[in-house]
C-alpha cells in the first residue's frame, strides 16, 4: 500500500513538472534541470478583429473575454513563467509583440525579430510571457518538450500557434503558411 502510495505521489510530481518518464540515465539530469513549476501559456481568441493574445497571466485572458472583443480561450502549452524561467538552465525568454493597427500579436524567442518587428513593422514590444527552450529534449536535456509551431496569414495578419505538426501543416489550406518551431515547450495536457 505505502508502495503504491509513495509511486502515485511521486507520478504527481513528476506530472506536475510536465516531464515525461525518461530513461533511468536522463533522470537525476531531468530532476535538476526541469524540476521547475510551469504555467499555462493560453490564447485569447478575437474572430472579429483576426487576433489572438498569448499570455501567461490569467487575468489578462479574463479582461480579454470581459471586452466581448475576445470570445474564447485555451491553454496553447506549458511553458515556464517570467520568474520561474530566468532559473532554469537553458530556458531563454519568449518574447510578446503587438500591433493595435494591424491587430495582431505574436511571441517570438529572437531578439533580433524583436527589433525589426518595432523598428520596420509597427509593432510595439510588450514584454516577456514566459520562458522556453529552443531546442528540443535530447539537447536542452529536459525530457517531455515538444515543438511549437509558428503560422502566419499575412491577409489577415494573424499568427497562429499550435503544438500539433498536422494543424500547422493542415491551417495552410486557409492561408497560414507555417513557419516551422520556433520554440520547444510543453504539451497541453
Ligand atoms: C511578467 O508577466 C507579467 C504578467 O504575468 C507581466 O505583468 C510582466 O510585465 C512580465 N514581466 C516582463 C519582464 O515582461
Amino acid at each position: 500500500m505505502k508502495a503504491i502510495l509513495f509511486a502515485l505521489t511521486a507520478s504527481a510530481l513528476f506530472l506536475q513538472a510536465n516531464c515525461i518518464p525518461a530513461p533511468a540515465a536522463l533522470e537525476t539530469r531531468a530532476a535538476e534541470i526541469c524540476g521547475f513549476p510551469t504555467v499555462p501559456l493560453y490564447q485569447a481568441v478575437s474572430d472579429s478583429i483576426s487576433d489572438r493574445i498569448f499570455t501567461t497571466d490569467a487575468t489578462e485572458v479574463e479582461h480579454a473575454l470581459e471586452s466581448g472583443v475576445y470570445v474564447r480561450q485555451a491553454v496553447l502549452a506549458y511553458v515556464y513563467s517570467n520568474t520561474t524561467g530566468p532559473n532554469v538552465p537553458g530556458a531563454v525568454p519568449f518574447y510578446r509583440l503587438g500591433s493595435a493597427a494591424k491587430t495582431d500579436h505574436f511571441v517570438t524567442t529572437s531578439w533580433d525579430e524583436v527589433e525589426s518587428a518595432v523598428a520596420t513593422n509597427g509593432y510595439e514590444y510588450q514584454g516577456i510571457v514566459g520562458y522556453v527552450y529552443t531546442e528540443p529534449s535530447a539537447e536542452s536535456g529536459c525530457p517531455g518538450t515538444v515543438g511549437f509551431y509558428r503560422t502566419v496569414n499575412p491577409q489577415l495578419e494573424d499568427h497562429y500557434y499550435t503544438t500539433d505538426a498536422a494543424t500547422a501543416t493542415s491551417v495552410a489550406k486557409s492561408g497560414y503558411l507555417n513557419q516551422g518551431i520556433v520554440a520547444y515547450v510543453f504539451p497541453p495536457a
